[in-house]
């Protein structure tokens, strides 16, 4: 078959197989997006295997469960911009591909971050061009996907337990103000893009606190800044409602959006002294440290169901000031608790199974959104 014709024959099949998911996404009941529709976006994040569409498990799932994806992974500076003149977009373009395809939002991941610096940024040594680089960073991909996806994390983890600056590369050599700069130049190449700050454990009083006075800075500065991501990494037994809804309402005061942006309920023991999803931690395995290989004990499933059933219950009754709810994977068999922070456990912390098939808390948190 001569070769232009093939390429319009795969299109015109792709395009059908599309439509064909969008309207079953449109019409299953039991779908997440479908159930939240009037509430709050339902999104996931997506490895490379769910961008390329070859993980077979999440090719009709997410279009059918999901209306807005972030990628887990691609956007990260080490892997989008690896050299001082070399960008690979090859990913994140077929991410917003996908999201045309399926009439998907995409939630760019992230701009600043001071974990998964290629080595030539860890190598800079003067502020200079630390500088350059920054700016450079934020213009070229921000203006690049402006108008293609719909939102960036544009500052991610910025602050330490206490509230206080964490001491990263940018806060050392470009001084306190690089978080609104940050957001200034995004503003500028992105104007047409939700810009958001995201961190974890800032529904934690003093990092609340600390979040707070970054967004109003920004706001201070004449800054754009469109919404705060509250990442949601939490442990079974240990989620902290009384400090969610205080956070949502003080976040939501100051005139931005929600968001719960990686969320995931580890039911494993937690071998570290605090809550924390810093990726530079780790810890070492034994049998008690991964104590469900084979599956989750019944006891442990209805705690699990409860859990989620009680965050979505509060996520409901605060729905005109919480936008997105995402989770950090779309199932357990993929999500990155199964590696962090010891590598090689058997974490159950999502809504679909290794299957990829519903959990119970699946369906309770459906039946809450048609009361
Ligand atoms: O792709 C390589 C593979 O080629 C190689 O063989 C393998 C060897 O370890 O590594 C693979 O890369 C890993 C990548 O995940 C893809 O699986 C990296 O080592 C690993 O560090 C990376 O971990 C990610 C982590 O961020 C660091 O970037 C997790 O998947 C991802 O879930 C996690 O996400 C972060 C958010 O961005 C920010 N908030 C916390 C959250 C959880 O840590």
């Amino acid at each position: 078959m001569p070769k232009p014709l093939r390429f319009i024959i795969l299109t015109i099949v792709a395009a059908i197989i599309g439509s064909a998911t969008m309207i079953y996404a449109q019409t299953n009941k039991n779908s997440l997006q479908k159930a939240f529709k009037a509430d709050f976006l339902i999104g996931t994040a997506m490895n490379t295997a769910q961008i390329e569409e070859s993980d077979q498990q999440s090719i009709t799932l997410i279009p059918t469960e999901f209306n807005v994806v972030t990628p887990e992974n691609i956007m990260k500076c080490e892997i989008i911009h690896p050299q001082w003149d070399k960008y690979n977009f090859d990913l994140a373009d077929k991410l917003v591909a996908y999201g045309k395809k399926y009439g998907i939002k995409i939630n760019a991941h992230n701009l600043i971050w001071h974990s998964q610096l290629p080595l030539f940024v860890k190598n800079i040594k003067n502020a200079d061009s630390l500088k350059m680089f920054f700016e450079n960073h934020i213009t070229t991909i921000a203006a690049r996907y402006d108008g293609k996806v719909y939102s960036w994390d544009i500052v991610n983890e910025a602050l330490d337990e206490d509230g206080t600056l964490r001491k990263s590369i940018f806060l050392q050599k470009l001084g306190p103000d690089y978080i609104v700069e940050a957001f200034r130049l995004a503003q500028k190449a992105a104007p047409h893009t939700e810009l958001y700050y995201n961190d974890y454990n800032i529904e934690d009083p003093k990092k609340r606190a600390g979040a707070i006075a970054l967004i109003k800075k920004i706001q201070a500065a004449g800054v754009r800044i469109d919404g705060v991501g509250i990442q949601g990494h939490w442990h079974l037994g240990k989620v902290p409602l009384k400090n969610i809804e205080e956070s949502i309402k003080e976040f939501s005061a100051l005139g931005i959006k929600v968001m719960f942006t990686e969320l995931d309920i580890s039911v494993l023991p937690n071998p570290l002294a605090h809550n924390t999803a810093d990726v530079n931690v780790q810890a070492q395995n034994s049998a008690t440290l991964n104590p469900y290989p084979t599956g989750l004990p019944d006891s442990v499933k209805t705690e699990f169901t409860k859990a989620y059933t009680d965050l979505f219950k509060l996520f409901l009754q605060y729905k005109k000031v919480v936008s997105r709810i995402t989770f950090w994977g779309v199932n357990d068999a993929q999500s990155w608790l199964n590696d962090w922070p010891i590598k090689g456990r058997t974490n159950y912390p999502l809504l679909f199974d290794r299957n990829a098939k519903p959990k119970e808390a699946y369906y309770k948190i459906i039946e809450l959104a048609k009361q």
